[in-house]
């Protein structure tokens, strides 16, 4: 096949420079046809809109339509369904018709590949998003997905932007992890022993040091301990890789594998740690509202009408920070009925922290010193021997987006938080080292970028803003 240069949709329904030769290639999003010309509604994935072509047939076959019928040049026109990729030449003209700046008329016409009516799944418009999700490799041809995939794409652009623009590296940590002291969640074994017949230690446990790794290891939870490693050579480090956690948690907002931005800051308070959260957060909103307006557009249109509002909203406010303390004062003060009732040193649930962002504060809401027994053993202690320098960033509709901490950078005071939560000190050696050579104050936090792509794209299910969501019984595609 002849190779011809292409125009992206995107440059030529920007383009002012008409009546020149052009050559689009892309899917076919309907058809239609009267006695001496067609229109083809044409989506090559480079914006949301698409362009309009005008096939007049005497041009393009030499003939009416009705004329056609026997001729091999009509199967070609037949062949063009909705779901076809097509290579179109033509002339780009000013349109006459109102909505769209230009359009196309054809002069020839390829079909790269057929989509039969009778079986491609997305023949007619108007699927469910649980129906999509059964076909997530189609999905990307739909409106929505096209939409949700081009602002992941900006915002995973806009975070190594950010980032590089402000001086962070870039590292890089490993996804198989023979340390689990993160403590996050479950964690999926990665082994490659023989599943029947595993070598089995005298007490009936299996035998990992005959494992590929020679130790028991894991798929990580967190970027987060081997990003302070670099924080204390680098001063400004993040990570910005896939995580795993094998919960049993069947809800919107979580998935088996996710992706996860970790900064870490040599040097960094709690209150650094927070202004960087905050402003980081407004930059990638800022950033979607500069570069992704046509799909913010169609996406508030279709699924929820507050979106450009919200997003606006969230860069002019001021997030609320308070106490963790303090929060549940609140929230026992609110006379609220809950499902899981709240009293100090219990977690907090997606109830209690969208009542805070939506009814008491009515914006971002930045919570710290938490009970130290709901938090992880890396976090900084405070004085109190009762709570620790933990932040959530909590948004509206989403609840926690981010949740990071100061660190403890105390050597003895880390060792005594280790063995009170058991933690094996021959498992975290190397992490306690940065304590013993060169120690100094850090902090660092996990925005859970799906999250994050759940409240730039207002869609209300994780599963519809990763191209292949991994949840407990779905691993299909
Ligand atoms: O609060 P988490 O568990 O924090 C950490 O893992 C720390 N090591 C981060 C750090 O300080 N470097 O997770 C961070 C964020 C959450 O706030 C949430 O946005 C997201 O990751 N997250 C999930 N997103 C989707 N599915 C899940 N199962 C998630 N679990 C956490
Ligand atoms: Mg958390």
């Amino acid at each position: 096949m002849e190779h011809t240069r292409r125009d992206k949709i995107c440059d030529l329904l920007r383009s002012k420079i008409y009546d020149r030769e052009v050559t689009v290639k892309g899917w076919v999003r309907t058809k239609r046809d009267k006695k001496t010309f067609g229109f083809i509604e044409l989506n090559d994935g480079s914006t949301i809109r698409n362009i309009q072509i005008i096939v007049d047939f005497a041009t393009v076959y030499g003939n009416t339509l009705n004329n056609l019928q026997d001729q091999n040049t009509f199967a070609n026109w037949k062949e063009i369904t909705t779901g076809a990729a097509v290579c179109i030449t033509g002339k780009l003209v000013e349109s006459p018709a109102a909505g769209q700046p230009v359009e196309i008329q054809a002069q020839k016409i390829t079909v790269y590949g057929t989509a039969d009516p009778e079986s491609y799944p997305l023949q007619k418009k108007g699927h469910s998003l649980e129906f999509l999700r059964e076909i997530a490799h189609l999905r990307p041809r739909t409106n929505t997905f096209g939409a949700v995939l081009r602002i992941r794409h900006a915002m995973a652009y806009a975070i190594h932007k950010y980032f590089n623009d402000n001086g962070f590296y870039y590292i890089h940590t490993p996804i198989i992890t023979g340390s689990d002291a993160e403590g996050a969640g479950a964690m999926f074994r990665v082994t490659t022993l023989n599943d029947q017949q595993p070598p089995k230690l005298p007490d009936g446990r299996v035998d990992y040091t005959q494992d590929f790794f020679g130790k028991m290891t894991n798929l990580t939870v967190s970027g987060q301990l081997e990003a302070e490693l670099g924080a204390m050579a680098l001063s400004l480090v993040y990570t910005f890789g896939p995580t795993f956690r094998a919960e049993n948690s069947n809800t919107p907002r979580h998935l088996a594998e996710f992706w996860m931005i970790e900064p870490e800051m040599a040097f960094y308070d709690i209150h650094d740690n927070m202004d960087l959260a905050e402003d980081f957060l407004k930059f990638l909103m800022q950033y979607a509202l500069d570069h992704c307006i046509d799909d913010l557009e169609f996406l508030n249109k279709m699924y929820d009408n507050e979106l450009i509002d919200r997003l606006r909203s969230v860069i002019a406010s001021r997030f609320e920070r308070l106490t963790y303390t303090r929060a549940v004062e609140i929230l026992i003060a609110s006379g609220q009925q809950w499902e899981f009732p709240v009293s100090w040193g219990t977690d907090l649930q997606a109830e209690h922290e969208r009542y805070l962002v939506e009814k008491h504060f009515g914006k971002p809401v930045i919570l710290t010193d938490y009970p130290k027994d709901i938090k992880a053993f890396y976090m900084k202690q405070n004085d109190d021997g009762k709570t620790v320098r933990g932040m959530d960033v909590l948004f509206p509709k989403i609840g926690e987006i981010i949740g990071g901490s100061q660190r403890e950078e105390d050597l003895e005071s880390l060792r005594r938080r280790i063995s009170e939560m058991n933690i094996p000190e021959k498992d975290v050696w190397w992490y306690l080292d940065t304590r013993r050579f060169g120690t100094a104050p850090h902090a660092g936090f996990g925005l859970g970028f799906e999250r994050l792509i759940l409240f730039v794209t207002g869609m209300a299910n994780i599963r519809d803003v990763i191209p292949f969501p991994r949840t407990p019984k779905n691993a299909e595609f």
